[in-house]
């Protein structure tokens, strides 16, 4: 059992609290955010994450996990100091860090003995060095602290079961025994652990979020061509991912990339290239082809509602994917946000992230289901594809809606079923699959001759 510290509880920070807990590791988790904290002690989380709450409640009851706003409560036996702060798009897409400068500053003034500080927030190459500088000099009395870069990967929307089945940990230091303490930490969980130096494990980061944003952007790039051409893109992923050099997973044609990694670490990422005055021509290919997507959507709702003035528009799903109420980068509240520009009048509805959602775009009219949704609507759009979503009465969804337009961003639907129920139906990149269906089949014309 080692003495941990973790500090800042958001998606990564609490979702590490508590795994580690789990383990038995007694553990404090930090933040600044009273409420957050005040809100924690009484068993209400700052965040959907699903087991999560069981898992917090269980190791709070077990003495193993605890919340506090003082860093000298918390670090005063801790062995351990893990960094999980937010690290925010800044000026020009780089990563602004002063989250994690604050939390370096405040360790070393906390610190009261030998630490080693886990940085597990996402940060640009160098910041490992950065931040022991920061220590170093803000320390009021020699201590001995190394610092190790932990990139964390999971996936919001199932971050504890990621954490506690990871595909890799990834150490980097310049402190090999500090390094190898770090990994003894994570050896429950059972997986590869790779220990490198503190930059390349900074890399490796921001390489992995690169190179999953550019799947998407490819198969949303193959998808326009598919729409072009009469191929349907879901099938062309599923006949790629076989090929075990390529696999299916990340090949999902839809509205793009959102949530609060991507788009701001491909942007960081093309930053730090720019600035070393490398060209990022593949970055940039990636962040044109998600931008475009909003563009794509929208066409898709004129070309089969018509003019957006006056028309209803419902959008099924608001958290930027499944399984989580994050609407950081969200398309949903873009798409919200261009409809209601071009006066159409624009109402949601989402399981979870409609809270979220209300106070960050507050003219945003909330549905209570999808079927209140629907009722009176010109087209709806499929934002999100949570689970429920594919469940639903479609028939009774048809016949509630003012004009049967549905536009599937995320391709959760069969074309040929909702043609079937009467749907005018639009997915992405699935050949020439709404109800103009029959005028004409743009394959024809490219068929070899
Ligand atoms: N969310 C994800 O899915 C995910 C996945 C992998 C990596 N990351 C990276 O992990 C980091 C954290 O992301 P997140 O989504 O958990 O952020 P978040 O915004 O959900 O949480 C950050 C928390 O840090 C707290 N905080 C800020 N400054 C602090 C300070 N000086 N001392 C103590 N607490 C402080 C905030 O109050 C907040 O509660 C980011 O760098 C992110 O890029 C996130």
């Amino acid at each position: 059992m080692k003495d941990l510290c973790v500090i800042g509880v958001g998606y990564v920070g609490l979702v590490t609290a508590a795994g580690f807990a789990d383990l038995g590791n007694r553990v404090t988790a930090l933040d600044i955010n009273e409420e957050r904290v005040r809100n924690l002690r009484k068993g209400i989380l700052p965040i959907y994450e699903p087991g999560l709450e069981e898992v917090v409640r269980r190791n709070v009851q077990a003495g193993r996990l605890a919340f506090t706003t003082s860093y000298d409560e918390a670090l005063s036996k801790a062995e351990f100091a893990f960094i999980a702060v937010g690290t925010p798009e800044g000026v020009d897409g780089e990563a602004d860090l002063r989250y994690v400068r604050d939390a370096a500053e405040s360790i070393a003034r906390s610190m009261q003995g030998p630490l080693i500080v886990i940085n597990k927030s996402t940060v640009p190459v160098g910041t490992g060095d950065w931040v022991s500088e920061i220590i170093r000099s803000h320390l009021p009395k020699p201590l001995r602290f190394a610092v190790v870069s932990c990139p964390e990967f999971l996936r919001e929307g199932s971050a504890l079961a990621d954490f506690l089945n990871p595909a890799r940990t990834v150490l980097g230091s310049m402190d090999h025994e500090a390094a190898e303490k770090v990994a003894q930490l994570h050896i429950p969980l059972r997986a590869p652990i790779v220990i490198t130096d503190l930059r390349t494990a900074e890399m490796i980061k921001y390489a992995s979020n690169a190179f999953l944003a550019t799947k998407i952007s490819f198969i949303n790039e193959i998808a326009n061509i598919c729409e072009a051409l009469g191929a349907d893109v879901k099938e062309v992923a599923t006949g790629m991912g076989y090929d075990p050099r390529i696999g299916r997973q990340f090949l999902e044609a839809g509205i793009g990339y959102g949530g609060s990694c991507f788009p701001k670490d491909v942007k960081a990422l093309a930053h730090m290239a720019s600035v070393q005055g490398r060209n990022p021509q593949l970055l940039q290919a990636v962040m044109d082809i998600n931008e475009d997507r909003m563009r794509m959507v929208l066409e898709h709702i004129e070309s089969l509602s018509g003019p957006f003035g006056r028309k209803d528009i419902g959008l099924l799903g608001l958290a930027f994917k499944p399984n989580t109420d994050d609407i950081r980068e969200a398309p949903a509240l873009k798409i919200a946000g261009l409809l209601l520009g071009r006066g159409a009048a624009v109402r949601a509805y989402d399981p979870v992230a409609m809270d979220a959602a209300a106070r960050a775009l507050p003219t945003l009219r909330m549905c209570p289901d999808p079927y209140a949704l629907a009722e009176g609507a010109d087209a709806l759009v499929v934002v999100t594809d949570w689970n429920e979503f594919k469940q639903l009465d479609l028939s009774r969804i048809h016949k509630l809606m003012r004009t049967p337009n549905l536009i599937d961003g995320r391709n959760i639907y069969e074309p040929e079923e909702m043609k079937a129920i009467g749907f005018r139906y639009r997915g992405i990149g699935r050949g020439y699959d709404g109800s103009d269906a029959a005028a004409k089949r743009p394959a024809d014309k490219a068929r070899p001759r």
